[in-house]
């Protein structure tokens, strides 16, 4: 095989110059094959636009490193086609940049088209537009929509087939993703959705890829389709044909987090079960998502209410450091599954069940076997009795022995140092303490006292419509004439405002009458504040703000967004209460505001306007925003996401302009930027391993905790235990790990003593300062 690809490829060379020979992406019921060879396929997602180009070939050599065979990401829709028929892919939207970055680094890439994502994307991925379209409605049999669709998606494959990136070109495109789990949704589309999925199906094929397709959550996938699986667990998930190998395209390595919560955390030794039960139950292709989630900059935040930052808990973190034990842990695992891939792609599989949820798979073929130990229950650990052994299985773990009688793996069983981030004030000598700071009011003359808009009309409209997404910010005004007799005017006079605006601010003649906050999923109120309203002209300025728009559910493009009325002047007078409707009145409407429109955020701004200097380095900034409201953010000109109150982005060194805009009121004197770098290192690993400690490319300064026996306690509150080896830990360390970058340790007896700790297994904990 290999002599007849080197003699196509030569062959190739003489007649063209140069040429890349196809690569035969194929599937059968137990693997995706690649030139006939049954792979075992791990893989993780990395979405282009949550970073920048510079850092697109460290995240990926990290994955390469970190044991994926693949890169997967979607394709969005709104940020490459702002506006209909004029696109975009420049910067962190430079597409075929990144799938040629993968490649480079001998990585395969897995690419979901959609062109629906979901993915914590605003509106999933649709331009605003598109909505806007005469008669349109989304995924479903709308012709508009599929025509719009089919444009995208051909354009996308088109794009990716000029550049040969598909392996049946000789690229390392293996797999391409069709619509996003319509199976999720399929129902509320009746007949239509069913109609929708075959035409998905039929206008990919029609694509002519020359790899396969698939489609996630989709159990009536029509052929040839391949259905995967997406979710916290898919051991259980089995292919609509029995030709469709077991795959999983979503493995959640943490959350999305939304503003004002907590930051989510998945456990590594959970991740791991999952990946190690997947297996254990026949699977061959896996992804992580995330394995890199990034940041969400500028208004690509979905929602309501997604975070600027996508960190995830991911095995990489935002700024694309080792999520440590995450990374390693998995990478172990990776290690140790393609060690196995023959085994596992060809092997014939049998379980044997030992009750309490404990059970033994073993994959045999001709040359070997390898077996999978899963114990299944979440508090007891389970013996399992296996060809005269017994070995303990942690609960809920899955141990790993490629040859069925040594366990290199078990899920549970962590031998990966913990890093602990820490964020230090910047160290650059000429640094301030403290930023100097210069504002500039918002000029809202024009709308506060005139009412003055770019639009008129006499209803109240969904702030999408107004506005096609083009800003947060939409003001909705209008001028009431009262006369002297008008029975509205009262001593106890109020506005009362029904609405969907995520965040509002009311004004009456110039007066801020107040604001309000919906809660999250509590998106539809009435909002009503005292106002003082004077016979003759009364102007009422409503600043309406979204801050991101649905991404998920069926018909999500439908929810309102923005100020839907009705809005209504009370007046009251003893008992009697008078109410004027302002739903038809003529409604005044500007998108934006005045400082997006006059580009004070950019780097050519007044020169009154002034940053201060970074951090010097090249390590990861941090703008931490104490004491601020809510807001955008802009580093040197770019729109680096909404802050509420805080958030994240990489500066260069040299001067760097910092511009907020703050639309509730704060106090910037606290505002700082910092680094992120490790901080310290941890473990706690078992006898027979080699532990590997590394500060992320600095060295290691200081040793401060070490014991060999049966430690106790956790990263930063570690204990010996009650044994303990002769031979002094902190010494060993200390010698072979100081002053390095990155040391390996054998964690033996041989090396530290035989401590003797009855039936404990015997560890290694440590604690080293970066
Ligand atoms: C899935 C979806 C992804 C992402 C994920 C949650 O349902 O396919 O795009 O939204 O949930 O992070």
């Amino acid at each position: 095989m290999i002599f007849l690809k080197f003699l196509l490829s030569f062959l190739c060379f003489l007649l063209v110059g140069s040429c890349a020979y196809a690569t035969i992406v194929s599937h059968d019921g137990r693997a995706i094959t690649i030139d006939g060879h049954r792979r075992v396929l791990l893989s993780g997602s990395i979405h282009y636009p949550r970073s920048t180009p510079e850092m697109w070939p460290d995240l990926i050599k990290k994955g390469r490193e970190g044991g994926l065979d693949a890169i997967e990401t979607y394709v969005f829709w709104n940020a490459h086609e702002p506006t209909r028929r004029q696109y975009d892919f420049s910067g962190n939207l430079d597409l075929i940049r990144f799938l040629k970055t993968i490649q480079d680094q001998g990585l395969y890439g897995v690419l979901r088209i959609g062109p629906y994502v979901c993915a914590e994307w605003n509106y999933g991925g649709f331009p605003v537009w598109l909505h806007n379209m005469p008669g349109m409605e989304f995924r479903t049999t709308n012709t508009a929509f599929m025509n719009e669709m089919q444009n995208f998606t051909t354009m996308i494959v088109d794009m990716v087939k000029k550049e040969k990136l598909f392996a049946s070109q000789g690229g390392s495109i293996i797999l391409a993703q069709i619509e996003n789990e319509y199976g999720n949704v399929i129902g509320s589309y009746g007949e239509a959705g069913k109609a929708y999925i075959q035409w998905c199906a039929n206008m990919a094929q029609s694509l002519d890829v020359g790899v396969p397709w698939i489609m996630c959550q989709q159990d009536d996938a029509p052929q040839p389709m391949l259905n995967t699986c997406n979710g916290w667990y898919c051991d259980n998930f089995e292919p609509n044909n029995p030709n469709t190998p077991k795959m999983w395209t979503e493995n959640w390595t943490g959350w999305f987090k939304n503003w004002g919560s907590k930051d989510p955390h998945r456990t590594t030794e959970d991740v791991a079960f999952a990946v190690a039960r997947f297996f254990q139950r026949g699977g061959t292709f896996q992804n992580y998502y995330m394995y890199h989630g990034g940041t969400n900059f500028d208004r690509t935040a979905g929602g309501p209410y997604i975070t600027t930052t996508y960190d995830y808990d991911a095995p990489l973190d935002e700024f694309g450091n080792l999520n440590q034990p995450k990374y390693g842990h998995l990478k172990q695992l990776h290690d140790v599954l393609h060690s196995m891939e023959k085994t596992l792609t060809h092997g014939n599989i049998s379980t044997t069940d030992f009750g309490n949820f404990a059970s033994a798979t073993v994959y045999t073929t001709e040359e070997g076997s390898s077996c999978f130990f899963g114990n299944v229950n979440e508090t007891s650990d389970a013996t399992i009795n296996f060809n005269g052994t017994s070995y303990v299985v942690p609960a809920w773990s899955v141990s790993i022995l490629p040859d069925c009688k040594t366990e290199t793996y078990n899920t549970a069983k962590i031998n990966t140092q913990t890093s602990v981030m820490v964020k230090k004030p910047n160290e650059a000598e000429d640094e301030p303490v403290t930023l100097k700071w210069s504002w500039r009011p918002e000029n809202v003359d024009n709308v506060l006292l005139k009412g003055k808009g770019e639009s008129t009309m006499s209803q109240l409209f969904d702030q999408k419509i107004v506005s096609n997404d083009q800003s947060d910010y939409l003001w909705y005004m209008t001028t009431v004439n009262l006369k002297e007799q008008d029975p509205v005017l009262s001593k106890n006079m109020s506005l009362r405002i029904n609405s969907t605006a995520h965040v509002l601010h009311a004004f009456v003649n110039g007066e801020h009458i107040g604001n309000y906050r919906a809660d999250s999923g509590k998106f539809h109120y009435v909002f009503e504040q005292d106002a003082k309203f004077n016979p003759g002209a009364n102007v009422i300025s409503l600043l309406s703000i979204t801050v991101g728009l649905p991404n998920y559910g069926a018909f999500f493009e439908t929810v309102p967004a923005g100020i839907t009325g009705p809005v209504f002047i009370i007046g009251r007078n003893g008992d009697e209460t008078v109410v004027k409707d302002l739903s038809a009145h003529k409604w005044n409407y500007k998108t934006g505001l005045s400082g997006f429109d006059n580009q004070l955020f950019s780097s050519e701004s007044p020169s009154t306007w002034s940053g201060e200097s970074a951090p010097l380095g090249n390590e990861p900034v941090v703008v931490d925003l104490l004491g601020l409201g809510k807001g955008t953010a802009w580093i040197n000109g770019n729109n680096i996401g909404r802050y509420w109150p805080a958030f994240l982005s990489s500066v260069d060194e040299g001067d760097n302009t910092l511009v907020l805009f703050e639309e509730i009121g704060g106090n910037p004197s606290l505002v700082n930027f910092r680094t992120v770098t490790v901080g310290s290192v941890c473990a706690n690993v078992y006898e027979k391993n080699v532990l590997e400690l590394s500060c992320n490319g600095k060295p290691i300064s200081a040793i401060k905790f070490a014991s060999f026996g049966n430690p106790g306690g956790n990263c930063g509150s570690f204990e010996k235990g009650t044994c303990e080896a002769n031979k002094d830990a902190m010494d060993i360390l200390t010698d072979e790990c100081v002053g390095k970058e990155m040391c390996f340790i054998d964690v033996s007896t041989e090396k530290f003593g035989a401590p003797e700790c009855g039936d404990a297994i015997r560890r290694l904990a440590v604690e080293a300062i970066c």
